[in-house]
C-alpha cells in the first residue's frame, strides 16, 4: 500500500512540472543553431541577405510554440518552415521557444 502510494507520488512529481513549466532554453539554443541561419540571432550573419523573416527575440512564448506547432500540421502554410517544424518534437518545440523569448528584440537584429 505504502509503496503503491509512493508510487503515485513519484509519477506525479514527475509528471506535473514537465506539463507545467517552459522548455529548457539551454536545449533549446543548441536545436537554435539551425534556425539561426536565417532568423539572424546574435553572432550569426544571415545567411539569406536578400530574404526578410521574421524576428523571433521579443515574441511571445506562447505564440512561437503555436506557429511551430502550426507550421508542422500544415495549418499554417510555408515550405521552408513545414520543414523546419517537421523536425521537431513537442519537447523541441518548447526547449526552442524558451530559447528565443530569451532574447530581446534588440538581440535579434
Ligand atoms: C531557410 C530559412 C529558415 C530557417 C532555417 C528557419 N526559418 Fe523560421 N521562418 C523563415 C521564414 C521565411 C518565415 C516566415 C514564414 C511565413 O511567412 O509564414 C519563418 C517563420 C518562423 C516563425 C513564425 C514567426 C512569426 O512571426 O510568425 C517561427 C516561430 C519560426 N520561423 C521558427 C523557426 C525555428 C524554431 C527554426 C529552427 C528549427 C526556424 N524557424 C528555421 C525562415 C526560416
Amino acid at each position: 500500500m505504502l509503496k503503491r502510494m509512493l508510487v503515485v507520488a513519484a509519477v506525479a512529481l514527475f509528471a506535473l512540472p514537465a506539463q507545467a513549466e517552459r522548455g529548457d532554453p539551454e536545449r533549446g539554443a543548441e536545436i537554435a543553431y539551425t534556425c539561426s541561419g536565417c532568423h539572424g540571432i546574435p553572432h550569426h550573419v544571415n545567411v539569406y541577405p536578400t530574404y526578410r523573416v521574421p524576428k523571433l527575440g521579443g515574441q511571445s512564448y506562447g505564440y512561437i510554440v503555436h506557429s511551430l506547432k502550426a507550421y508542422r500540421s500544415g495549418e499554417r502554410r510555408h515550405a521552408t518552415m513545414e520543414a523546419q517544424a517537421n523536425t521537431l518534437s513537442d519537447r523541441d518545440i518548447h526547449d526552442v521557444a524558451a530559447y528565443f523569448v530569451s532574447l530581446t528584440a534588440e538581440d535579434n537584429e
